[in-house]
This record gives structure tokens, C-alpha cells and sequence, in this order.
């Protein structure tokens, strides 16, 4: 008779580096990308999730976005499964109307000869920028001083084409980032070829909140996607990589970019946005440029057709190795890769800098805004 094995630890309980990694948040105080900008419509609401933290995130019918705790003050209903009423946001149960900043400005029923109370949940600061919305679920006071990725390309005129995907996978965000960032999956990737099998780690770099790497490889080899890429223009024999604190980068002759936008909804569920970017393709069979106004639909033909089959392989990928480290958490480890293991440990160090500055919080007196 098997005897069940309990769960995985805690992260306070985690005894090597992999257990620690696999349970270890993301730094709030960060910007993270939560939703399409296009995909919400005037009057939509929707629950977004950050570490098991829920926001009610809502358009109103002016076009203007709001981001506040998905939470009704009055019996605790999400607020997301509510309304949009003109600016407010209004819960479904007993009608109380939220506005952006997050106070209950209406009760729409009797209040037995009390003053409407003064209650309010919390306000979320919030940004579209390269498509994409996004949420500060830190501290608001640093939220400004608190840089986004920057991405020149996908800004101006003159901008590069890009056409956001998203997932939400099952699995730990840290095996995300180890997924993009390492080279030694090509195995996986048989059909599409994103990157060469015999792909060689040629430089990592660990500084601050930031782990670079390159690696020789052959990117874009695949049959469809070798076609598009203008081989005699960039140079496809290297790609550089980053894991730039909580966000992933890569960089192939300054041409084919892409960030990755992990969105850690709980230990074993993350959305993310990938952003690939292209200075131009190529005519197949010709050496002509696909012109700048095609490249819009052009991309989206290229995410149904290769992108989003090439990352659902990763998908599977991720998903099956939760799995396995919820069956097989106390497995040795043997990871050979030492760009993961970099990796890993800028997420641990975060998470535990991240920690320690709540415990300082946490001894502060909280001030209740609800009275
Ligand atoms: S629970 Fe929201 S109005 Fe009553
Ligand atoms: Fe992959």
C-alpha cells in the first residue's frame, strides 16, 4: 500500500534551491502586464489575479480604466461579477456603487435611518502601454518610481509590428522563465525550430536584478519561419537573452525581439504575454521586404499558424513539469544548465528581499480606511 506523500513545502520550509524557487512569489512592487487593452470593452468588467490577490479590473463607459480590490465591502461578493453603471462599478447583490478611486459613493437601498457609511476598498495603480494593461500591486506610493520595461520599438511612428499572445498555463512562474530562457529544449521543439539543437551557452552574466546571457545557435531554423527571415540582413547565428526582474527578454541582432510578461496568478497558475517583434520580414522565395503596413496582419497569421503551436509545445511542457513537482518534490536535483540556476537565484534572493521588507511592514500600525 502506497502512503501519500504530503505537499510540496511552504517556501519558508523549502530545503534546497528548487523547492525554494518553486514556491517563491514575485516582488509585488513591480509593473505587470494583466490583460489586452483591446480585449476590454466599455462597460466590461473582469477578475484579474496576482498571487492569489483579486482585482476587480473595469472599463467604464467613458473608455476610462479602473483597478480596485475585487471586493464588496458590504458581504465580500467579487465586484468583477458586477456591473458597469456610467463610471461606477456596481455589485451584483445589493446594488452598492463602487467608484474608480474604490469608495461606495450609492446604496440604492434603505439604510434604516443611518448615514450612508463611508467605506471604500482599495485602488490599484494602472497603465496601457505596447497593448497591453497593466497593474501595480505594490505598494501605490512607489508605483511611479517604479520603472516598466522599456520597449523604443513598439513606440512612435515608426513603430515595429507586434501582435500580443497570451497563456495561462499550469504551472509555477520560476518554470516559465527557465523555459524561455533555456536553450536546451530544442528537443521539444522538433517541428518548429525556434532555436538549434546544438545550441552553446557562450556568456552569462549575473549583475544586480538581472541575469544576460547568449547563446550560438540557429534561430528561426524551422521549414516556414527560416522563409520569412532575411538571413544576408541579420545575423541569426547568436541570440542574447536576459531575465530582467520579473520579466524575460530576448534579443537577436537588434531585428527579432520579444519580451515575456509573466503574470503569477498562484503557485501553480501563471498567465503570460509574449511580445514578439520584428524590424521586417522577407518575401519568401525573394529578397524583398514585407512592407510595414502588412506586418500587422501579417503577424496575426503568423501567431495562429506558428507561434501560438510553437509555445502551446511549451505550455505542455510547463504543465507537465508541475506536475511532476507535485508528484516528485523531494527528487534531487539535477538541473545542468547554469544560466537556471542564475536564474533561480535572483527569484529566491527577490522573494526573500521582498519578505523581509514586509516583515518591517507588518510591525508598522495599519491604518484602517475602512473605519
Ligand atoms: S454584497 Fe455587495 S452590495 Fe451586498
Ligand atoms: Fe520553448
Amino acid at each position: 500500500m502506497s502512503v501519500r506523500k504530503p505537499s510540496p513545502p511552504s517556501f519558508d520550509d523549502a530545503r534546497n534551491r528548487r523547492q525554494k524557487v518553486r514556491s517563491a512569489g514575485l516582488d509585488p512592487n513591480y509593473w505587470y502586464a494583466v490583460e489586452h487593452d483591446h480585449k476590454l470593452g466599455k462597460g466590461e468588467a473582469v477578475e484579474v489575479t496576482f498571487w492569489g490577490e483579486s482585482v476587480a479590473l473595469w472599463r467604464d463607459e467613458n473608455g476610462a480604466l479602473h483597478a480596485i480590490e475585487d471586493r464588496c465591502c458590504h458581504r465580500q461578493l467579487r465586484l468583477s461579477q458586477g456591473e458597469v453603471r456610467g463610471c461606477q462599478l456596481v455589485c451584483k447583490y445589493h446594488g452598492w456603487c463602487y467608484d474608480g478611486s474604490g469608495e461606495v459613493v450609492d446604496i440604492p437601498h434603505e439604510t434604516f435611518g443611518r448615514k450612508k457609511p463611508a467605506l471604500r476598498v482599495r485602488q490599484y495603480p494602472l497603465r496601457v502601454r505596447y497593448g497591453l494593461i497593466w497593474i501595480f500591486f505594490g505598494d501605490p506610493a512607489r508605483a511611479d518610481g517604479v520603472p516598466m520595461p522599456e520597449i523604443p520599438e513598439l513606440e512612435g511612428d515608426d513603430r515595429w509590428a507586434c501582435v500580443p499572445v497570451d497563456f495561462t498555463w499550469n504551472a509555477h512562474h520560476s518554470m516559465i522563465i527557465d523555459n524561455v530562457s533555456d536553450f536546451t529544449h530544442a528537443y521539444l521543439h522538433k517541428k518548429y525550430k525556434p532555436f538549434d539543437g546544438a545550441s552553446k551557452l557562450t556568456r552569462l552574466v549575473e549583475e544586480d536584478d538581472r541575469v544576460l546571457m547568449s547563446y550560438d545557435t540557429k534561430v528561426g531554423g524551422g521549414k516556414i519561419s527560416g522563409m520569412f527571415v532575411d538571413r544576408k540582413a541579420v545575423d541569426t547565428s547568436s541570440m542574447d537573452l536576459g531575465y530582467q526582474y520579473p520579466y524575460q527578454w530576448s534579443n537577436t541582432d537588434n531585428a527579432i525581439k520579444h519580451w515575456c510578461l509573466v503574470l503569477p496568478e498562484s503557485e501553480e497558475r501563471t498567465r503570460v504575454f509574449f511580445l514578439f517583434y520584428f524590424k521586417s520580414f522577407k518575401v519568401p522565395l525573394t529578397p524583398l521586404k514585407i512592407p510595414r503596413w502588412l506586418m500587422t496582419p501579417f503577424l496575426r497569421i503568423s501567431n495562429e499558424l506558428l507561434v501560438k503551436p510553437l509555445l502551446a509545445e511549451d505550455g505542455w511542457a510547463v504543465e507537465e513539469e508541475q506536475e511532476g513537482w507535485r508528484r516528485h518534490w523531494d527528487a534531487p536535483i539535477a538541473e545542468l544548465n547554469p544560466a537556471v540556476h542564475a536564474m533561480q537565484t535572483l527569484t529566491i534572493r527577490k522573494w526573500e528581499e521582498y519578505l523581509a521588507s514586509q516583515q518591517g511592514e507588518s510591525r508598522r500600525p495599519r491604518l484602517s480606511a475602512e473605519g
